[in-house]
Order: C-alpha cells, then sequence, then structure tokens
C-alpha cells in the first residue's frame, strides 16, 4: 500500500526534517506551509531530487475552510492519506498571564488546538475502516511544556499542548477499532526558528543548562520519533508519548 503523509507546517524546522526523513522511508508527502511558499517549494524539489514524491500546499490550519481544500487537493494530488503529523503551531512574545489578552488566546488556540483538531478529523474521515478507508497513523506534537507549563514565557502555549495530550489519549481509543493509531511527541527544547517568535531567538542556548543532557535538540532527532511512531514497528502503539527532550 502507498504510505501518503500529510505534515501540517513543514516548510521549515521539526515538519521539514519530519518530511525529508520520510521522503527517505517511502512516503509520498504533502509539505503544507502557511507563508514560506518558496521555502516549502524548494523543500520539495529536494526531495524530488532523491527521487520520492512531494507536493506542497498553502493552507492556513486555522481556518476550516482552508483545511477542507488542503485535503480535498491531497486527495487529489496524491490518493488516500494513511498518515498525518499534527505539526503547525505557534507561540507568542514571552509574558506573564496578567499581559495575554483573550484575543491572543484566540491565535494560539485556533491554530495550535482546532487547526489540529479539525485535521485529525478530516484524517480520520479518510483513515477509518468505518468510512470504508484502509487504517493509518496520525503523530501530533505535543510538547515538554505540557508538563512543565512554561511560566513565565507562554503558559497559554503551554495550555494548547495540554489540549494536544488530551486529544491524543481520547481519539486513540476512539479510533482504536478503526485501524487508526494516534500517539504524540513532546520535543523538549529544539533548535528552530519558533523561539524568534517567542522574541528570543537564541532561547535554546539559554535554556540548555537546565536540560539534563546539557544540550538542545536537533529537529532530526525529533523526526526519528515521528517515524517510529507512524510506522509498523510501532504497530501495538497508540495513545502513547515519546518525550524527546533529552530527559528535562
Ligand atoms: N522548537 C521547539 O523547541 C519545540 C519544542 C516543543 C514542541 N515543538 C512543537 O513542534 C512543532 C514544530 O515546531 P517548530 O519549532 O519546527 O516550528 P517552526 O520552526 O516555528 O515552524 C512552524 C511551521 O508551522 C507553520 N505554520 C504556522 N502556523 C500555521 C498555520 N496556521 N497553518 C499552517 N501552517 C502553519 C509554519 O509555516 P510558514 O513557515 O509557512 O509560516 C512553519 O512551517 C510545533 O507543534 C511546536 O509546538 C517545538
Amino acid at each position: 500500500m502507498d504510505k501518503i503523509l500529510l505534515i501540517t507546517g513543514a516548510s521549515r524546522g521539526i515538519g521539514a526534517a519530519t518530511a525529508r526523513l520520510a521522503a527517505a522511508q517511502g512516503y509520498r508527502i504533502c509539505i503544507n506551509y502557511l507563508r514560506q511558499q518558496a521555502t516549502a517549494e524548494a523543500l520539495v524539489e529536494e526531495i524530488q531530487q532523491l527521487g520520492a514524491e512531494a507536493i506542497a500546499l498553502q493552507a492556513d490550519i486555522s481556518d476550516e475552510t482552508q483545511v477542507m481544500k488542503l485535503f480535498e487537493q491531497l486527495d487529489q494530488q496524491l490518493g488516500p492519506l494513511t498518515a498525518l503529523v499534527n505539526n503547525a503551531a505557534i507561540l507568542e512574545t514571552q509574558t506573564r498571564l496578567e499581559n495575554i489578552s483573550a484575543a491572543r488566546l484566540q491565535r494560539i488556540l485556533a491554530t495550535n488546538v482546532i487547526g489540529s483538531f479539525v485535521c485529525a478529523r478530516e484524517a480520520v474521515k479518510r483513515m477509518s475502516t468505518a468510512h470504508g478507508g484502509n487504517g493509518g497513523a496520525i503523530v501530533n506534537l505535543s510538547s515538554a511544556a505540557a508538563r512543565m507549563g512554561s511560566p513565565n514565557e507562554y503558559i497559554d502555549y503551554a495550555a494548547s499542548k495540554g489540549a494536544i495530550d488530551s486529544m491524543t489519549i481520547g481519539l486513540a481509543k476512539e479510533v482504536a477499532e478503526q485501524g487508526i493509531r494516534v500517539n504524540a511527541v513532546r520535543p523538549g527544547i529544539i533548535y528552530t526558528e519558533m523561539h524568534a517568535a517567542g522574541g528570543e531567538p537564541d532561547r535554546v542556548d539559554r535554556v540548555k543548562q537546565w536540560v539534563p543532557m546539557q544540550r538542545g535538540g536537533q529537529p532530526e532527532e525529533v523526526a526519528k520519533a515521528i517515524l517510529w511512531l507512524l510506522s509498523d514497528e510501532a504497530s501495538y502503539t497508540t495513545g502513547s508519548f515519546i518525550d524527546v527532550s533529552g530527559g528535562r
């Protein structure tokens, strides 16, 4: 069976590393992105040069209509989905709760929680044996923040990842009999551009002293855990979490 994978937010960071590794493992890949069209298209070209198949589709996953269109385009261009990585997420400037507006909360939750839920819903409709599908696997990107709470930085973001943990547990149980496994990866502090959005591009190097392994992680190290959870090697694993956080 063809392995057809959608990775949301794959133009850079952990999503892009996952796309590269998945290409090497024979997946046909849809790289979703929000703004960075040139980077997403360059990644598609890089993957195609390795002899694998990839397409790039723009969609804002916080917008249900755009998600519906994304999945329809994917159906037409690649065929029936077998794997989803719910990777796209945002955070905003580091601050305390006193300074967090309802508008900011709505932005964070719309992308990180509602976007992931709606993408999971569309994936389940396609993969579930109850809907005529052949099963599949979903991996959600949670965060060590869900366990730690991210005080003084972004407890809104941390709470959005707590919601992802709950969704992983609940959905895994809901679709286990329908051929779908649902798991999550909780990265710690990883060298990506996400920290710049919090106002501190070099955050990993400041915080790494609190990591037992005394270093930040690389996106490729997270991608390996994601790909394992997607693979048949993890055939009896569902509703589970892998912490890729250097012991933190
Ligand atoms: N980096 C870390 O230390 C860390 C730690 C724990 C968990 N995580 C989680 O790991 C995942 C990936 O993080 P990262 O560090 O690789 O992030 P990143 O470098 O900031 O990349 C974010 C990606 O998401 C896309 N995106 C953002 N909003 C979107 C939207 N509304 N619709 C579609 N795509 C959207 C971006 O697209 P454009 O480039 O086109 O804008 C980009 O491709 C996230 O879920 C994050 O919470 C990261």
